[in-house]
């Protein structure tokens, strides 16, 4: 009976994030500093998502807005937020979530924001636990080889939870404790906000602290229930900068493993690779050393990419070379393109199949139709290029004229010559070729040669 009305209680998720993280010396609140690209309490507030709750109801202070930014972005309406001003400890942060959740009549799953590995298997278990036993509140601890910092739970003889102590609490006996807790918990919430109102600040931080719940309720023989999980680095809350760069080598180097296990993609220094865990790459894709690929970026089958390359929320098809130390964010490559060396991508750029992009090119906001070639010193911006067409050494869209930007179109089969200028709005027609050092400022009708300063149609092609 008492186990069927358990399991029909909704689940909310309340996760603390209101502190700024004194250790990581910053200005920028700790949960904003990134993992993997996204902030840490990105990586907490999907994993919530995960396990399809009520509400993430998130504690802010720190930077409250970029913080709720953050969550909003990756969430959106699921979340809401309660303001913690100051931050009184872990147990303050609650209380300021008292109004939205005390009478909820829900279980509460209680996360940090600065814990961002830890994975919605595991807080599944933690949850079926509490559901199965009953409990007031279950712990999800874990035991470290170095325990120093973290909270130890305290047994007695019988091996039963008796309390939480505070490193800076603790008595040398209880230091020796190498069961820690994780600071993720269920709550009764009835049982959370009763306990919460009797806990009191007399410890060596002055700070409320959450972990008092867990003796209050304990010794009011209520059920306190503590589940030991096995992988401490899941559960490791990141403190420091060198913290984070551990979890950072430790997500860039399972991706890697991941590609080329499971993905059959080859990387000639896997060390000297920084690859999102959200990217996708096909197989025999072969990545050479200092390439970063970031965001949810898709490559696809047999590319090369070579060293210094950056490719950023991107897509690219099949058989694609990006060449040496070429940056390529939010764009798009066809299959069998080249890029670089040392080329720029930028804002929606659009290569179609065989298009070709070559040394110090920077293409904004511009499409390449299949075939079409820039291979030297140039800037497309806001262009369309028709297919096969050739970009001269050393074209300019002038796209901007101070206040607006303008269009260049460019037609099929075009020659353009080396050092054109083109100055937008222009068209320049099928079939027609620009003389070297033109600048074009009127539209060139198809078939035609121009030529000059500004360039005059010389003479018909046909
Ligand atoms: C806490 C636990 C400790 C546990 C450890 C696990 C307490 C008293 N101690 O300690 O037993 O081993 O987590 O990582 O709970 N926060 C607020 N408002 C505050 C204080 C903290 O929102 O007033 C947030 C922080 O932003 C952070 C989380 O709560 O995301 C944990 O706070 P932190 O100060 O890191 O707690 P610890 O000292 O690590
Ligand atoms: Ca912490």
């Amino acid at each position: 009976m008492t186990k069927n009305t358990a399991q029909a209680k909704p689940l909310n998720v309340l996760v603390m994030a209101a502190g700024l993280g004194t250790r990581m010396k910053s200005r920028r609140a700790k949960v904003l500093h990134e993992l993997a690209g996204r902030p840490l309490i990105a990586h907490v507030v999907r994993t919530a998502q995960s396990l399809d709750p009520r509400t993430i109801l998130v504690v802010v202070g720190h930077q409250a807005e970029e913080v709720e930014q953050a969550v909003l972005a990756e969430v959106g309406e699921l979340a809401s937020f309660a303001i913690q001003a100051q931050q009184r400890g872990t147990g303050d942060a609650v209380e300021s979530a008292r109004k939205q959740l005390e009478n909820s009549d829900s279980l509460i799953l209680l996360l940090s924001g600065d814990v961002p590995m830890i994975r919605a298997e595991t807080l599944r278990k933690l949850i079926e636990h509490h559901r199965a036993t009953g409990a007031a509140c279950t712990i999800l601890g874990v035991r470290l080889e170095n325990p120093t910092g973290y909270g130890r739970i305290i047994r007695d003889e019988q091996g039963r939870f008796e309390k939480i102590v505070e490193q800076k609490d603790a008595s040398e006996e209880e230091r020796l404790v190498r069961e820690i807790n994780s600071g993720i918990y269920c709550f009764e919430s009835k049982d959370l906000f009763e306990a919460l109102q009797r806990v009191e600040p007399k410890n060596q931080q002055g700070e409320y602290y959450l972990t008092d719940v867990a003796e209050i309720l304990n010794s009011g023989g209520q059920k306190v229930e503590v589940v030991t999980h096995t992988d401490p680095r899941e559960v490791s809350g990141i403190n420091t900068r060198a913290e984070l760069a551990e979890f950072e080598n430790l997500l860039r180097r399972n991706a890697i493993r991941r590609l080329m296990i499971e993905g059959g993609v080859t990387f000639i220094d896997p060390s000297h690779t920084y690859i999102s865990p959200e990217a996708e790459i096909g197989r025999d894709t072969v990545i050479y050393p200092d390439v970063a690929i970031e965001g949810k970026t898709v490559i696809g089958e047999s590319c090369v990419i070579r060293s210094g390359a950056r490719i950023t929320n991107s897509k690219l098809g099949d058989n694609v070379t990006i060449k040496d130390h070429s940056i390529i964010v939010d764009s798009e490559i066809a299959s069998n393109c080249s890029v670089g060396p040392f080329a720029h991508l930028r804002m929606n750029a659009a290569l179609e199949e065989k298009a070709t992009v070559g040394n110090f090119v920077e293409v904004k906001k511009s499409r390449l139709k299949r075939g079409a070639k820039a291979m030297h010193l140039t800037y497309l911006g806001d262009a369309t290029i028709g297919e096969r067409t050739n970009i001269g050494a050393g074209t300019v869209t002038c796209n901007y004229d101070g206040v607006r930007k303008h269009e260049t179109i460019i037609e099929d089969d075009v020659k353009i010559g080396s050092d054109t200028m083109l100055v937008a709005p222009v068209r320049v027609g099928s079939r027609s070729v620009t003389g070297a050092g033109s600048v074009v400022t009127k539209d060139v009708p198809p078939d035609s040669l121009v030529a000059g300063v500004p360039a005059e149609v010389k003479k018909k092609l046909k």
